[in-house]
């Protein structure tokens, strides 16, 4: 069940990649150290060590709204999350093909902690990273993440000046996990409407990954379901407008192929994190057989064995499509 696209290394072990190049960062620096040490001695070298971490902690304690002095936090290892989830027995059934979260929760986490709410956007997009490399090590064929809604808009303008300048920092940076993982990169929604910087950062990401053969990571930016399907409903009327297709022929793979979606599997699971049951205008056609899954935990805490735990409950449901048990 693994994807062959994960190495050893990153199958379910998934040593913090920042943690893991920290510690050769730090090894590098004990190696320079002890040369430093032969010239000028261990006071001189602790004291520019104490310098530099000084440095680092004045800079996270002003971040302020400032995104790119935000992404230079880097991982600490305490953030590993724990693999304590019994996988094997996950393995052994059926996995979703196609997986979609809204990601709930970003603005109370981060105010239940006594800070703004862009840091939960921050924590919430470096969580993005992690359960997409969790979810691709599975074996998922799709997972679409719903990161800002056509509705999000009403949000004050700092918020939404923050979390349209977040992907713009953060599709640089999660790049190289995205290649090494083959995992190709979309984003639906109506991009037109989006900061200009932020659709060149799509069109990067996307050319850059659109030769993937992994899993697909659908983002859903500026989205709305009753866009799209006022969109689909538009696209097909032309087509019998022009004469290409009678209405006779419309069917619901008419329908699937005039989505955002198209091409990818129908939709198995739905999360939505952080407590609320509704869809908020999220997939509504594509969710028509979607289990369904709610739970408590805010996106930033929703770490791959919460991920596991959706999935084992997906596999307790029973899928009868109408059916009835034979
Ligand atoms: C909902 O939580 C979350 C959002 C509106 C933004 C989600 C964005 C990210 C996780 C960043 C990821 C970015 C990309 C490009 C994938 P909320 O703020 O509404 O939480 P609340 O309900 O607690 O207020």
């Amino acid at each position: 069940m693994y994807s062959k696209n994960c190495s050893e290394k990153n199958q379910f072990k998934n040593e913090d990649n920042a943690c893991w190049a920290l510690q050769n960062t730090s090894n590098k620096v004990n190696n320079c150290g002890e040369k430093l040490h032969f010239f000028f001695g261990k006071i001189t070298f602790t004291s520019v060590l104490n310098t530099l971490l000084w440095y680092n902690l004045c800079i996270r304690l002003s971040f302020g709204k400032d995104v790119d002095t935000m992404l230079l936090r880097k991982k600490s290892k305490s953030e590993k999350p724990s693999t304590s989830f019994d996988k094997e027995p996950l393995l052994k059934g059926q996995v979703p093909r196609h997986i979609a979260i809204i990601l709930d929760g970003n603005g109370r986490w981060a105010q239940h902690q006594g800070k703004p709410r862009i840091f939960g956007h921050q924590e919430g997009m470096f969580n993005v990273e992690h359960i997409a490399e969790v979810g691709s090590c599975l074996g998922i064929e799709a997972m679409t993440l719903y990161a800002f809604s056509t509705e999000n808009w009403k949000r004050t303008a700092d918020e939404v000046a923050f979390l349209m300048k977040l992907p713009v920092r953060f599709f640089d940076r999660f790049a190289p996990t995205l290649m090494r993982l083959n995992i190709k990169t979309e984003v639906m929604g109506n991009k037109s409407e989006l900061p200009e910087e932020l659709q060149d950062a799509i069109s990067r990401i996307e050319m850059m990954t659109a030769k993937n053969t992994g899993m697909k990571l659908m983002i859903a930016l500026n989205y709305g379901s009753q866009d799209e399907i006022i969109g689909m409903v538009k696209a097909i009327a032309n087509r019998v407008a022009k004469g290409e297709l009678l209405v006779e022929q419309i069917n619901s793979e008419t329908i699937d192929a005039h989505l955002l979606t198209d091409g990818l599997p129908p939709v198995d699971l739905l999360i939505r994190t952080s407590g609320e049951q509704r869809i908020s205008n999220f997939l509504l056609w594509q969710i028509a057989y979607a289990e369904l899954y709610f739970t408590d935990t805010a996106w930033p805490d929703f770490k791959e064995d919460a991920l596991y735990e959706a999935i084992a409950e997906f596999q307790r449901r029973d899928r009868r499509f109408g059916d009835v048990k034979k």
